[in-house]
């Protein structure tokens, strides 16, 4: 093969070579190839001396077209290269700022929460103020001021957590502790009477907590509202007309509620209150054992006992108090079938609410 032939096959196979190179690095060993050192190219043009005379022109011509056309395909190949490259990079390593981002799902009050302040915002909107009181007690504040004493049987239908009290020197007569977990919010009332003069009108939410094995309709903790009214003059019918708009209120106003007699150390009568059954509407169901009614709270007008433990004059001022389970509540106006759902924390339940 003659020189020239030998330029013409360099330059063919190497154009063909760069514009097949994938790389930079492929298309730089295309170049080292050709125009390094040691490139086939290079070799030629380094050769001229030996080349006969009469073709050196020739021959140094045709080989300086082909290393311009070599140079010149390579550097627009590199270029092309550089900027496939430079895409490539950008695009691995983008951020596709219009994907959503990670949904942190967001919580949700408790059903039980909820129901409280529904309680709770129906009697502020009535005038009455929210107060709290502590959840440790004593048997005074829990039982005694309530017209409770250490005998009455009453005591013995609440079984209590009794805190042991360290010195062990606060017993009563059946070597209980004299501190106790509150089994009732009524203590509240007088903690109320004795803070305040009347006229009063508390709603008292918070957790109470008896000896029970949970069951259906029994949990060791639960939620009260207790509520207290003093007043002068105020009778059984501000009872019954407050109760009655507050089973309204929360049930709807389609709902009947009846006042049944009952028995609480603290109040004198004593009633419990019935709301209409909100699944047969009064005709009996399963829901409401087939009575029609559904017993939601128990309240009465306050004993004069209970006036005599925290000095307000029976004679001048009169007053009504009100208790009742915001688990109780709940269940009955979302009919959960069993109070222990609210306590296992399963979203499923809890996200409808
Ligand atoms: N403390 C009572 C209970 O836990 C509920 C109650 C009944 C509260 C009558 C009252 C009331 O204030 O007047 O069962």
């Amino acid at each position: 093969m003659s020189v020239l032939d030998t330029i013409e096959k360099i330059e063919k196979d190497g154009l063909e070579f760069i514009h097949n190179a994938a790389t930079s690095e492929e298309l730089d060993a295309v170049r080292v190839a050709i125009l390094g050192k040691k490139g086939s190219l290079t070799q030629i043009l380094h050769s001229m001396r030996d080349i006969p005379k009469e073709m050196k022109a020739e021959v140094g011509k045709s080989a300086n077209i082909a290393r311009k056309a070599v140079e010149e395909a390579i550097s627009a190949k590199s270029e092309e290269l550089s900027q496939k490259e430079l895409e490539a990079k950008m695009s691995a390593e983008a951020i596709d700022v219009t994907l959503p981002g990670r949904v942190r799902p967001i919580g949700t009050r408790h059903l039980i929460a909820n129901v409280q302040s529904q309680i709770c915002d129906i009697f502020v909107g009535l005038g009455y103020e929210i107060v709290a009181g502590p959840e440790v007690e004593t048997q005074y504040y829990n039982f005694e001021a309530l017209n409770t004493p250490p005998d009455h049987p009453s005591r013995g239908l609440q079984d209590s957590f009794y805190v042991v009290d360290a010195s062990g020197a606060k017993t009563n007569v059946k070597g209980e502790s004299n501190v106790l977990l509150r089994t009732q919010t009524s203590g509240v009332q007088i903690h109320t009477m004795e803070d305040r003069k009347p006229p009063i009108y508390i709603v008292a939410p918070g957790k109470v907590y008896r000896k029970d094995v949970p069951d259906p309709s029994h949990l060791p903790q639960f939620t009260q509202v207790e509520g207290l009214v003093v007043d002068k003059g105020i009778t059984f019918g501000d009872l019954k007309g407050t109760l009655d708009y507050f089973c309204k209120k929360m049930f709807g106003p389609d709902r009947k509620t009846r006042f049944r007699a009952h028995y609480f150390p603290f109040t004198e009568p004593s009633v419990e209150v019935d709301v209409s059954c909100g699944i047969c509407h009064g005709e009996g169901c399963r829901f409401c054992k087939g009575t029609g009614w559904l017993e939601i709270l128990g309240c009465g007008m306050v004993d004069p006992n209970v006036f005599g433990f925290v000095d307000i004059d029976p004679d001048e001022y009169s007053g009504f108090a009100f208790g009742m389970g915001a688990e109780r509540i709940a269940c009955l106006k979302y009919n959960v079938p069993d109070l222990r759902m609210l306590l296992d924390g399963d979203m499923r339940f809890l996200r409808q609410f």
